[in-house]
Order: structure tokens, then C-alpha cells, then sequence
């Protein structure tokens, strides 16, 4: 196991991808916080903490908490800390993402984009910073995106998020090293989510998607954990402030001749 004994916290770690990385971590022999954005969301957050427990982690609970408040974050920490005793991993994963042209973009999506994506970031790599820098060390995995890199029309707020959040990265890596905080992101492509359900939808949009990538196929989320997994291991010890693209080719431009 590549995890065994570690103490992780997945914001968003309910759904899509992060459900997929809780349920990787925890298989991993890691004990895993939950987090999740909404009280409606509660009883199936609570049913993945019993069987992540129930596949063999040794701890899994579920947190309510929204990762663009201050209080929520601070909150979340210490409860992550003192229930699975201490944080020692943090994946951040909450993102969120909603299509809008650029000239009519409203500042309130705007904001809601870069609160989440972003400032939700920061604040728990604040907090769970500095636990792991008071106990000697840690691992902080962000997901990122091809947008990371790739301008993406109709999505300025959340690519302005994800290219910020890898000068976040890169500038905490440096900065945290020191304390021998490793920063990784991990940039997916187009994944199979309930974040991209409307494009699974709708058979000419799956089809272009498709098209955009070498590889064929929309990537499934066990195959973004295992990444996630592998970077918050030990097998990763001399990985810091890079990002480790996961987009079946994506990247490549296929339709750039
Ligand atoms: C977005 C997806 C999109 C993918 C590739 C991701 O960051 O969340 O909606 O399909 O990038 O464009």
C-alpha cells in the first residue's frame, strides 16, 4: 500500500473525482476526511465514509464545509486533526465550473468561480500547512487542469483559477520545502464527472470532446487517484512544485495541423 498511516483531507471528496480519490486514498491504507459542500449532501457523503471504513482504511469521516470560507476551512482542519489524528495529506479537489461568455459574465460568478477554485485552495493549504510544518512535513496535491494551460473559451473565471493555481503551487512548493511540504498539481483532462454531465449528454458534443483527444476516450476518475495517489507518496519523495498532466494526450492539440 502507498498510503499506509497517512492522513488526508479531500475537499469535494464526495463526487466525480475526488469521490474517486477518498475511495483510492483510503484503499491505499490511508485515513481519509471527507469533505463535501452541502447539507443535502450529508447522507451520501456519510454512506462513502462507512464503506471506505468498511474497504479496510483505518479511518473515514465526513465533513460539511464550504472551502471558500475561512471559518468552514479552519474548521474542517481541526476536526480532520483531531479525529483521524493529524493531517499529513490534502488534496485539494473543490472546484467548480459554470460556461459564460466573457462580456456577460457577472462579477457574482466570476467571484463564486475564483472563490472556490482559488481562495478555497489557499485557505486550506493554509490551515493544513501548518499542521504539517509543526509536525515536521506533508503532502498537498491540487486539482488542477489542462486548463492550467490551455485558454478555454467561455470559461475565463475558471481558467484564470486554475493558471493562478499553479503559480500558487509552484510559489508554495518553494517557500514550504523548507519544511518539507511537497506541492503537486495534477491536471486532468476531460473526465468522466457529474462536472462534464453536459457533454456526456449529448452525443455531438461527447463526440467532439473525443476527437480533441489521442487517446480516444474521456478519462475515467480512478485513473486521476492513481495519479493523485502516487504524488502524495513516498515513491514521489523528490516531486515538488510540478504538474502531472492526465489527459489521455489532450494537451497535444490533436486538431492544431
Ligand atoms: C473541466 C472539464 C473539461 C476538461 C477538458 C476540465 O478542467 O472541468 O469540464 O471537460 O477540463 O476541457
Amino acid at each position: 500500500m502507498l498510503l499506509e498511516g497517512r492522513k488526508a483531507i479531500v475537499t469535494g471528496g464526495n463526487t466525480g473525482i475526488g469521490k474517486a480519490t477518498s475511495e483510492r486514498l483510503g484503499a491505499e491504507g490511508a485515513s481519509v476526511c471527507i469533505n463535501y459542500y452541502s447539507a443535502k449532501e450529508a447522507s451520501d457523503a456519510e454512506a462513502l465514509a462507512e464503506q471506505i471504513r468498511s474497504d479496510g482504511a483505518p479511518r473515514a469521516i465526513a465533513v460539511q464545509g464550504d472551502v471558500g470560507s475561512e471559518d468552514d476551512v479552519k474548521r474542517m482542519v481541526t476536526r480532520a486533526h483531531d479525529q483521524l489524528g493529524g493531517v499529513d495529506l490534502l488534496v485539494n479537489n473543490a472546484g467548480i465550473e459554470k460556461q459564460a461568455p466573457l462580456l456577460e459574465m457577472e462579477l457574482d460568478l466570476w467571484s463564486a468561480v475564483i472563490q472556490t477554485n482559488l481562495t478555497g485552495a489557499f485557505l486550506c493549504i493554509r490551515e493544513a500547512g501548518k499542521i504539517m510544518a509543526a509536525a515536521g512535513g506533508g503532502t498537498i496535491v491540487n486539482m488542477s487542469s489542462v486548463h492550467e494551460f490551455i485558454p478555454w473559451p467561455g470559461f475565463a473565471h475558471y481558467c484564470a483559477s486554475k493558471g493562478a493555481i499553479k503559480l500558487l503551487m509552484e510559489t508554495a512548493a518553494r517557500e514550504l520545502a523548507p519544511k518539507r511540504i511537497r506541492l503537486v498539481n495534477v491536471a486532468p483532462g476531460a473526465i468522466v464527472t457529474p462536472i462534464n454531465q453536459f457533454v456526456l449528454d449529448d452525443p455531438e458534443q461527447k463526440h467532439a470532446v473525443e476527437s480533441e483527444i489521442p487517446l480516444g476516450r474521456m478519462g475515467q476518475p480512478d485513473e486521476i487517484a492513481a495519479a493523485v495517489a502516487w504524488a502524495a507518496s513516498a515513491q514521489a519523495d523528490y516531486v515538488t512544485g510540478t504538474t502531472i498532466v492526465v489527459d489521455g494526450g489532450m494537451s497535444l492539440y490533436p486538431k492544431f495541423v
